[in-house]
């Protein structure tokens, strides 16, 4: 019987492209997923990609009674991969205590709830932002951590909780993975980023600039000491992240301890680099004025992966253009997103 894994916040950008690469190697996912910031439609394109219309709970990570009814309805799970999680750092300024809440509180329930079930392997999706403001790049692992706003606190301490639970339960399994900045989409252009609202990330707004749903980019600082002067991030092809996923399940999790990884590519791009690409994915424009900078931004970020080659056989493949590219696609199929108002 194929293994079987949960996956928090199944329906959300990142954990709906793992679970495609998951059941492609015929794991078996077992979603949970409040839907409140992702849509149930992703469901049944995962079951286009794959074949598998994958088991789903609708109910938050908040609700202990869920989690304990899912892990007695599935003895089999094996592991766990946590993403659910609210991840908009403006709002945790506005928002904080619903940022521990369910950041905090709701991986403390998640990991009681598996303990309960003896369920005793856990993936969790952490972010560079644990590394606040680095003092070089590029990141390693064992840099100081840190945070600057309540989201990136939430990460941190629930990284925190993670080790000194594993300390305390040295049998069980912890890895944290460290994203950096995850784009693009899955190339069928099936499934994709669907941010509500006025999006927060980069490469979601120059897709909505590029289609015409917003009229310019706005470019958060260009007087950063960087080669153009604008914010040099470490993007990453969230089908390379799917398979960093599949590749800690695969070495890190059977292994007790506390595993952690950057997932990134090793490459910085910046925000002119991103803007020409995708003019060049689009064959549009899109047309952009220089602001200030933002308020917590940092200069330059991006990763050793060195780890992650080293320990999971896993390294990102997929370049800029095909980060682009595969944006690109799922906007012009999608231009609403999922669930066209
Ligand atoms: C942001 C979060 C980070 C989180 C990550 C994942 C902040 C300060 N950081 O990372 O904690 O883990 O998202 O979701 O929000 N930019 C523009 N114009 C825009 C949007 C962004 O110029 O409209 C620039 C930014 O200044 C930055 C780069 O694009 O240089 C990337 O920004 P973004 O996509 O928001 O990611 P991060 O800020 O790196």
């Amino acid at each position: 019987m194929s293994k079987k894994v949960l996956i928090t916040g199944g329906t959300g950008y990142i954990a709906s492209h793992t679970c495609v690469a998951l059941i492609e190697q015929g794991v078996t996912p077992i979603l949970v997923d409040d839907l409140s910031n992702s849509s149930k439609l992703v469901l049944s394109r995962i079951q286009e990609l794959t074949g598998v219309l994958p088991v789903f709970y609708q109910g938050s990570i908040l609700d202990k009674v869920l989690l304990a009814k899912i892990f007695a309805e599935h003895p089999e799970i094996e592991a766990v991969m946590h993403f659910a999680g609210l991840k908009a750092v403006g709002e945790s300024v506005e928002k904080p205590l619903a940022y521990y809440q369910c950041n905090v509180a709701g991986t403390l329930n998640l990991v009681e709830a598996m303990q309960a079930a003896g369920v005793k392997q856990l993936i969790f999706s952490s972010s560079a932002t644990v590394y606040g403001d680095p003092a070089s790049v590029p990141i390693e692992e064992s840099f100081p951590t840190s945070a600057t706003n309540p989201y990136g606190w939430s990460k941190w301490m629930v990284e925190r909780c993670l080790m000194d639970f594993q300390a305390a339960q040295p049998d069980w399994s912890i890895t944290l993975l460290r994203y950096f900045n995850p784009v693009g989409n899955h190339p069928s252009g099936r499934l994709g980023e669907d941010p509500q609202g006025i999006p927060n990330n980069l490469v979601p707004y120059i897709a909505q600039v590029a289609i015409g749903r917003r009229e310019q980019l706005s470019v958060f600082g260009s007087d950063y000491n960087t080669p153009d002067g604008t914010g040099v991030r470490d993007y990453i092809h969230v089908v390379d992240l799917a398979q960093g996923h599949l590749a800690a399940l695969t070495y890190a999790s059977p292994k007790a301890g506390c595993h952690i990884y950057n997932l990134g590519t090793g490459q910085g791009y910046s925000v002119l680099e991103m803007i020409q690409a995708f003019e060049k994915a689009s064959g549009r424009a899109v047309p952009y004025v220089l602001a200030p900078r933002r308020p917590g931004d940092i200069a330059e970020c991006w990763a050793t992966p060195e780890k992650a080659k080293r320990e999971l056989h896993w390294q990102a493949t997929r370049t800029l253009d095909e980060m682009a590219r595969d944006t690109w696609t799922w906007q012009e199929n999608n231009p609403m997103g999922y669930e066209p108002q």
